[in-house]
């Protein structure tokens, strides 16, 4: 009985000695001290020894046990200590490693220049709203004086989604809205994306961005318009620029003019950037048309009002000296962060 006690204790402690995973300990656990473990098994043996030996061999037995239970215990605790090293070590922290450097976005050409524009404007009392870029027809043409078979639905390629309904081609649309609301004096701008389905070049794109303006109150006249305009021009490009009006037409006006400020960058003598006018256009403007004013229920005899168009785009690439209007919409981090 002792021989074997013994061979089972040095089995159990060779075992021990080369268990090298927590789940194998358990294993050897199981072996020898599981209920149908081999010392186990001893134990139940326990009825066959003589009477007056079996203090003596229990004694032995517990010996054994315990020998193996503080091996297992010794074992164990080295596994966890070793598993804890590696985990350290797997997470250790250089300290002096160089941070990574955190990219922040920044601010769009076109977002700058937009809140350049709305700070002018708002200075001037104006306020910012917005209209949808999903239209119906009547908003962005039969209410502003373009019926259909109109040449200028033509002029401006537009993306139907059914025969109503459209991608806004102008912020004009917004117009509508305003004074649709019947809440008279108006002072407004609204910048939005429009769409157009232009091929992409240097100068188009088929959705590009535009600042409505409009201004409706009681004797609101040409001289308005033209001092308003000329504000907005020497605050946007400094205090020296000229500005000239030239004839146009627009359906929503009457009359309507295209503003164009004196080259900034020559300073009107004439220069590649001015392709050599020493003049600029930026903008399309006039006073609005008596009918449209009809259409939105606001009485002409009573009310007159101006209204203008800058292309967004148009004014960032001025302001910037960007030379190609696809550089806008690529997002590339190197070109934004000139700005
Ligand atoms: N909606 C015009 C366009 O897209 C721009 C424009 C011209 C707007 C004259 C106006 C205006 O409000 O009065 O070409």
């Amino acid at each position: 009985m002792k021989e074997r006690l013994e061979s089972i204790k040095e089995a159990a402690l060779n075992k021990l000695n080369s268990a090298d995973t927590l789940d194998k300990l358990n294993e050897i656990r199981v072996e020898f001290l599981g209920k149908k473990g081999q010392l186990t098994e001893v134990l139940k043996g326990m009825k066959d020894v003589a009477a007056e030996e079996r203090p003596k061999v229990g004694a032995m037995v517990n010996e054994a046990r315990e020998t193996i239970e503080a091996k297992l215990d010794d074992v164990k605790k080295a596994l966890e200590s070793a598993a804890r090293n590696l985990k350290l070590k797997s997470e250790v922290i250089d300290v002096t490693l160089p941070a990574k450097k955190n990219t922040v976005g920044h601010p769009h050409p076109n977002n700058v220049a937009l809140a350049e524009l709305e700070d002018i404007f708002v200075g001037m009392g104006y306020e910012v709203v917005e209209g949808p870029e999903v239209e119906f027809d009547y908003y962005n043409f039969e209410a502003l004086n373009i019926p259909a078979n109109h040449p200028a639905k033509d002029e401006q390629d537009t993306f139907y989604i059914t025969k109503d309904i459209l991608l806004r081609t102008q912020t004009s649309s917004t117009q509508v809205h305003e004074m649709e609301k019947g809440k008279l004096p108006i002072r407004m701008i609204a910048p939005g994306r429009v769409f157009r389905s232009d091929e992409v070049d240097a100068t188009h794109s088929p959705s590009f961005h535009q600042v409505e303006g409009l201004v409706i109150d009681k004797n609101v006249t040409f001289a308005d318009l033209k001092g308003t305009l000329a504000v907005f021009a020497r605050k946007l490009f400094g205090e020296e620029t000229k500005v000239k009006f030239r004839p146009h037409h627009f359906p929503f006006t009457e009359p309507s003019a295209e503003m164009d400020v004196s080259c900034f960058k020559c300073g009107g003598k004439g220069c590649r950037f001015c392709k050599d006018s020493g003049w600029i256009e930026i903008l399309g403007c006039g006073m609005v048309h008596p009918h449209v004013l009809e259409m939105s229920h606001i009485d002409p005899n009573e009310y007159t009002g101006f209204a203008f168009g800058i292309g967004l785009e148009r004014i960032a690439i001025l302001k910037y000296e960007i030379d190609d209007m696809r550089l806008l919409y690529e997002n590339d981090a190197r070109f934004l962060n000139q700005f």
